[in-house]
């Protein structure tokens, strides 16, 4: 049932290319347009919508922050994106012209479910990303996109996270389409990009090994931090979560901008941070300033193990390791980079003796306020 492999992550990490393959199948007509006919929402609600708030816990949260980056700029609709369970005991700002996008995998999280009760009493279209067939809240919800990542067992998510970005990119596209936003060439092109991910991401998986070797060598680590900036803030958190859950180390991300506001003072010579480099091919100055940072930290010490795209050499000597993964375009790296931040946690668990697949004190799906 683990597929031969030690725990149900690891199998679930390898299961990542077919996960976001399955999520992407059967969405694009021949032509390469978007059909998302299953979403059964009226497209004149869908053309009226001026603000996208997205529900979610734990990870399923960090797959939202993502996904704000790619749809305010595919769509330029606000998106926000928000703890259910804030959410729900705040007065928020929610309407008939408003689309709560709810993510879960479990779709049973209480929390998440409240978020959508509540946004429904408010008159808001709510929409379901949901990975559990016939769970509650693709139920409540008024329409429903499926991620297809198959059952997820172990209690740390990881291919549903691929997964619900997946698919909320999917509705930042189709969204786009419908009210005309962007060029047909341009979420064509994306949506060939994204049909290219699942192919990059077995890449990734092919060359984990020095992930594997540097994390049983720090399995002592008492606490290890995680800087990214745009999209990659986002995967830095979720790097952080996975090691806490996992490992039980002291974990933290931070947006890679607001070191010199505060966390670089947490910098001492041997600490840990990995950095997530957005590609030098991408916009603006992204790049550079993470080059800097990494620059920053390094002076100050800090063992910089560093997430950057193939023939990134920019980052070469600052680093002391730099794990690589394929070329793509910004908003779609987080499905690369992701990936070893997952395979470091669990491996530096497993080098720890832990239960990777149920770590101590948590449920997979969280039922209860
Ligand atoms: O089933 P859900 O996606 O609604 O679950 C949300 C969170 O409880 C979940 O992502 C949790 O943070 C995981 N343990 C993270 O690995």
């Amino acid at each position: 049932e683990k597929g031969g492999f030690r725990s149900f992550m690891e199998k679930e990490i390898h299961d990542q290319p077919k996960a976001v393959a399955d999520t992407l199948l059967g969405r694009m007509d021949v032509s390469g347009r978007l059909v998302l006919d299953e979403l059964r929402i009226d497209e004149s609600v869908l053309r009226a919508v001026d603000k996208i708030v997205v529900v979610a816990c734990g990870t399923a949260a960090y797959a939202g922050h993502v996904a704000k980056y790619a749809i305010e700029h595919w769509c330029r609709i606000p998106v926000e994106v928000e703890l259910a369970h804030e959410f729900r005991y705040r007065d928020p700002v929610v309407n008939e012209r408003t689309l709560v996008v709810a993510v879960s995998q479990s779709g049973e999280t209480m929390d998440t479910l409240m978020a959508v009760r509540h946004a429904s009493e408010q008159g808001a279209t709510t929409l379901a990303i949901v990975n559990t067939h016939g769970s509650t809240i693709p139920r409540e919800s008024d329409a429903v996109l499926y991620t297809h990542a198959g059952p997820e067992i172990a209690v740390a998510s990881t291919k549903a996270f691929l997964s619900q970005i997946t698919a909320a990119y999917l509705l930042g596209l189709y969204l786009a389409q419908l009210r005309g936003n962007k060029f047909p060439d341009e979420i064509a092109a994306t949506l060939a990009d994204l049909r290219e991910m699942p192919g990059k991401i077995q890449q990734v998986l092919d060359r984990a090994e020095r992930v594997r070797e540097v994390a049983r060598w720090m399995a002592d680590s008492p606490a290890v931090l995680f800087l990214g900036r745009h999209v990659g803030f986002p995967v830095a958190l979720e790097g952080a979560l996975k090691l806490k859950e996992l490992a039980y180390i002291h974990a933290e991300g931070f947006a890679a901008g607001e070191l010199k506001h505060g966390p670089i003072a947490l910098i001492e010579p041997g600490q840990p941070v990995f950095v997530i480099v957005p590609s030098p091919r991408g916009r603006d100055s992204l790049h550079s300033k993470v080059v800097s940072n990494i620059q920053e930290i390094r002076a100050r010490g800090a063992r910089t193990l560093v997430v950057a795209e193939d023939g990134d050499e920019a980052v070469v000597p600052y680093a002391d390791e730099v794990f690589r993964v394929p070329q793509t375009s910004t908003l779609l790296a987080p499905l690369l980079t992701v990936v070893p931040l997952q395979i470091f946690a669990s491996e530096l668990a497993n080098a720890k003796g832990l239960d990777v697949d149920q770590p101590r004190n948590l449920a997979k799906s969280v039922t209860v306020e």
